[in-house]
């Protein structure tokens, strides 16, 4: 049966939800605080890239998705809740007034019938702690549930409906809302018997890809220090071997791995966690490593001399694959700053992001050729033109002295045939340092 349902924050996470709902044959009505993003969506433009989502916006805003800044008094089956909910840039600390605000809207307009989701990612409680008594004060009794958004940026509206949806409720009533919610979007839905197993889920799943990941880079790290290729080591301890595999080393970007494992700190105040905190601490240390790597490279092609050269960065949004123009905890954001106080000018491309927003983060978007006009190239993403690149006219047409490709996309010997010095993650060039 089509349900009518409220999702509040238009963001990554709201936007492919209603879209997602959309395409099931339900009615969405999407928020947003900002009237400017409500105005962008009314004329069927979001305002973020994600595969397939301006077409359901183009064809379907008006007769099945309403953008609104407030909630419609009545009618409503259920609220999703998709706001923002980031951690203080300085003290780490899950700032959570966006939420506060959503329940506090919705214990206005709606009522205790209506379905209540808490779909950001919150610190383990907080649905209990902070939603359920706003909604308590207003209502005397709630339906609420809570079902963590688990998609990947560029394939959010196919995950949507393929990922299991893990749903947790306050109680019977609730869990069982929130179930027959979910199947009529989802193939698989797992309910889980709380609150706040549903809050450690989404949590634990995004702690887990931060920890995996940062253990490729501690073995890139340490191969570095030995010569040894870290991509030589994973393939081989991985191969036919039937124990966990190895992940390969590479930047940890995005809104969720770089804020997450600080929502699950906050989560855990009796006791500090052993893992969590220092595999964010490894992964926020790689992008200075790689500008300290970089340096050295543009010193060697310099003759000593850093200040006054320049780097071109290829790849400035956080990932390459699935492509985006996510620019949220993207490796650049701690590496450019470095080059420049080195006294480097930064050339900057990706085929994603725009030479303006390139230039908020203190480069200057050139074309992709140009970028071998500089002293070196470092490839920060893998976006699959970079990974298609001919990189010899490139090369031949330029003047860089190094290409330092972060994720070895490039082919090796191509490069150092042309006379250019190789490097990557942990893996240190051939040429004499
Ligand atoms: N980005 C992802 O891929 C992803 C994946 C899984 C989970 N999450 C989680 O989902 C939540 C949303 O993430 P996002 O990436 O969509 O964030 P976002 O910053 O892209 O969007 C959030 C939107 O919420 C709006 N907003 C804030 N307070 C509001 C309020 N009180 N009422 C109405 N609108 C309000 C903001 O204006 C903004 O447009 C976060 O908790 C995030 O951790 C994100």
């Amino acid at each position: 049966m089509p349900l009518t349902v409220g999702v509040l924050g238009m963001g990554y996470v709201g936007l492919t939800l209603t879209a997602a709902l959309a395409q099931a044959g339900h009615t969405v009505y999407g928020v947003d605080s900002q009237p400017r993003v409500v105005e962008a969506l009314r004329r069927g433009r979001p305002h973020i890239y994600e595969p397939g989502l301006t077409e359901v916006f183009e064809s379907m805003v008006g007769r099945t998705i309403f953008p609104v800044g407030e909630l419609p008094e009545a009618g409503l089956d259920a609220v999703m809740v998709s706001v923002s909910t980031p951690v203080d840039d300085r003290t780490h600390q899950p700032m959570l007034e966006n939420l506060r605000a959503a329940a506090a809207h919705i214990a206005q307009r709606c009522g205790p019938e209506t379905l209540v989701v808490v779909r950001s990612t919150v610190p383990i409680g907080t649905s209990r702690r902070l939603v359920l008594p706003v909604l308590l004060e207003a209502w005397g009794t709630a339906l609420l549930c809570m079902a963590p958004e688990r998609t990947i940026q560029g394939q959010a509206l196919r995950e949507l409906v393929d990922l299991p949806q893990v749903v947790g409720g306050l109680d019977e009533p609730s869990l069982e809302a929130g179930v027959a919610v979910f199947e009529q979007l989802a193939k698989h839905v797992v309910p889980v018997s709380s609150l706040e197993t549903a809050e450690m889920v989404k949590l634990s799943n995004n702690c887990h890809t931060d920890l995996i990941y940062s253990f490729g880079n501690e073995i890139a790290l340490i191969a570095e220090q030995h010569g040894i290729d870290p991509l030589e080591v994973i393939r081989a301890t991985n191969l036919d071997y039937p124990r966990p595999d190895l992940s390969k080393p590479g930047f940890v970007g995005g809104a969720c791995l770089t804020k997450d494992p600080y929502i699950m700190l906050a989560s855990s105040p009796d006791a500090e966690p052993f893992l969590v905190g220092r595999a964010r601490e490894l992964n926020e240390h790689l992008p200075v490593h790689v500008a300290e790597r970089v340096i050295a490279m543009v010193a060697r092609a310099r003759g000593g001399e850093v200040a006054g050269g320049t780097v071109g960065v290829l790849g400035w949004a956080c990932k390459g694959w699935p492509p985006t123009d996510d620019m949220r905890g993207t490796a650049v954001e701690s590496m450019v700053p470095l080059l420049r106080a080195a006294g480097l000018t930064v050339l900057g491309h990706d085929p994603m992001v725009h030479p303006d927003v390139i230039a908020q983060y203190g480069g200057t978007g050139v074309p992709l050729a140009d970028v071998f006009q500089a002293d070196g190239v470092v490839i920060v993403n893998d976006h699959p033109e970079y990974r298609a690149l001919d990189v010899e006219p490139l090369v031949r047409g330029g003047r860089a002295a190094f290409v330092y490709d972060a994720w070895r996309v490039l082919d090796e010997s191509t490069v150092r045939r042309l006379g250019l010095e190789y490097a990557g993650l942990g893996y240190r060039s051939r040429v004499a340092s």
